[in-house]
């Protein structure tokens, strides 16, 4: 028994412009994740230039946007929270998963402003995080692969849980490392996977397209030489 009753949607997990770009101009792409490390990697820093770059990639995509607050307090949170928010109207607030984490999104919830409940590494941080009125939860399946646990198995967990429950929370499957965790994600019910660009176009790739198709083209030019 799984949640998903929607197709899954595809989010690319960078701050990098070009790669969203690219990603964007492939037609599949409904929205965005970042997080301060991936910020960092393209050297964004200071919150005019951190703020700048949100508004920079909402003008690429038309979907949602993850913006994560640095604050770890409950008044951090929100001031920051409110601030990104106020930036777009497809910025989605991230919300590390800590107490008064769970406090800002119920918060946040209340007001109407979605949020993406980050760093979920187990099915209660998910029930809670459901619970408080996340609009997102991403658990972080690589991560738990690294460390032995399987990752897959959580995104399935959650899943069948959520559908018993009826929670209207989408499950987005983060942390991806390879397109195996994306066409999983598709089998267990996620309803959104956040992935590097290189997992993405992985999925292009079978070899006997690539022979069947030197065939193909192999053969027209002998018929018409
Ligand atoms: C989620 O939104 C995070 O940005 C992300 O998926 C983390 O992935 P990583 O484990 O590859 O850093």
């Amino acid at each position: 028994m799984y949640a998903n009753l929607t197709v899954m949607k595809f989010f690319i997990d960078t701050a990098n412009l070009a790669q969203i770009t690219e990603a964007n101009d492939l037609g599949i792409l409904d929205g965005v994740t970042t997080n301060p490390s991936l910020m960092a990697k393209e050297g964004i820093a200071g919150e005019a230039a951190v703020l700048k770059h949100y508004i920079d990639i909402c003008n690429i995509v038309d979907g949602d946007v993850s913006a994560e607050v640095i604050s770890t307090d409950y008044e951090g949170m929100i001031a920051e929270g409110e601030k990104l928010a106020a930036l777009h109207q497809n910025i989605v607030v991230k919300i590390p998963m800590i107490k008064d984490g769970i406090k800002a999104i119920k918060y946040f919830s209340s007001k109407g402003i979605r949020t993406n409940c980050t760093l979920i590494f187990s099915s209660g941080q998910a029930i809670l995080a459901a619970k408080a009125g996340a609009t997102y939860i991403s658990p972080f399946v690589g991560r738990l692969d690294d460390i032995s646990y399987d990752g897959m198995q959580l995104i399935a967990e959650i899943s069948q849980i959520f559908t018993v429950q009826g929670y209207q929370t989408q499950i987005l499957a983060a942390s991806i490392r390879n397109p195996i965790h994306i066409i999983k994600s598709a089998q267990y019910g996620a309803h959104v996977i956040t992935s590097p660009l290189s997992a993405i176009l992985a999925l292009l790739n079978h070899p006997l397209t690539d022979k069947g198709l030197a065939q193909f083209l192999a053969d027209h030019k002998k018929a018409n030489s």
